[in-house]
This record gives structure tokens, sequence and C-alpha cells, in this order.
């Protein structure tokens, strides 16, 4: 008797768990994020605009330099900019941690 109610509280526990990581993900909209301030340089398909690729971008659908690239380096690179490159403007104060590391798989999703 006693551990059917432990494990109905295990389960509903996750249960609740669950919907909570799913309230937060859902709070990030990463599509919207992307059309609204990356696709402008980035590009609806990734692959970058002109006037992305006159600042430099790299093309998001290249499996290859993707893979040369760590996703902290995304998250640094997003928050900071690119020291070298003052095209690249920092989304630091624009977008949150949370929002700048989910913009990541968004990215890496252009190249599947
Ligand atoms: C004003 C144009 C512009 C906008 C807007 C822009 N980017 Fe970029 N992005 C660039 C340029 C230029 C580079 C290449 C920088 C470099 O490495 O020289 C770049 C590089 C990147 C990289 C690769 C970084 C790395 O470490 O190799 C990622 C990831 C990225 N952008 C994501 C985003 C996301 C997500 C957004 C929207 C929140 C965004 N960018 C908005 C111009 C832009």
């Amino acid at each position: 008797m006693r551990s059917k109610i432990v494990v109905s509280l295990l389960v509903l526990g996750s249960i609740f768990c669950l919907s909570l990581a799913n309230a937060f993900a859902d709070d990030i909209d990463t599509e919207e994020i992307y059309a609204e301030k990356c696709a402008l340089c980035h590009g609806d398909d990734g692959k970058g605009t002109d006037a992305g690729k006159g600042f430099g971008t790299k093309d998001f659908t290249d499996k290859e330099w993707q893979s040369s690239r760590t996703d902290d380096e995304f998250v640094n690179s997003i928050t900071n900019g690119n020291p070298d490159n003052t095209n690249y403007l920092p989304f630091g104060d624009m977008l949150s941690e949370e929002e700048i590391k989910a913009m990541v798989p968004h990215v890496r999703a252009f190249a599947h």
C-alpha cells in the first residue's frame, strides 16, 4: 500500500517536472527571435542574405563549418559578437542567456 503511494507520487512528480520543462521551452520562440533579429543577416534559409554576406556571415547549412564550431563558441559569439569583426553585433543586451542558448540548436538545425 505504502509503496503504491510512493510510486504515484513519483509519477505525479515527474509529470509535473515535464510540464514545467515544456512551459519553459515554450516561452522561448526561437522561430520568432530568428525572424526578428537574425534573418536580416543570416537569411530565412540560414545561408546569409546579401547584406549579411557583406558583413562576413557563414553559411549555416554548411555541415563542415558547423562541425568546426562548438556550441560554446556559438553562445559566446552571439552574446559578445566577434572582436575581430565589428560588423557582428553582440546580442548579450538584447537576448537573455536562455534565449541565446536556445538559438544554438536553431542554428544547428539549418545543417540537418
Ligand atoms: C548585422 C548582421 C547580423 C545579425 C543581425 C546577426 N548576425 Fe550572426 N553573424 C553575423 C556575422 C557577420 C557573423 C560572422 C562573424 C565572424 O565570425 O566573423 C555571424 C556569425 C554568427 C554565428 C557563428 C558564430 C561562430 O562562433 O562561428 C552564429 C551562431 C550566429 N551568427 C548567430 C546569430 C543569431 C542567433 C542571430 C540573431 C539573434 C544573429 N546571428 C544575428 C552577422 C549577423
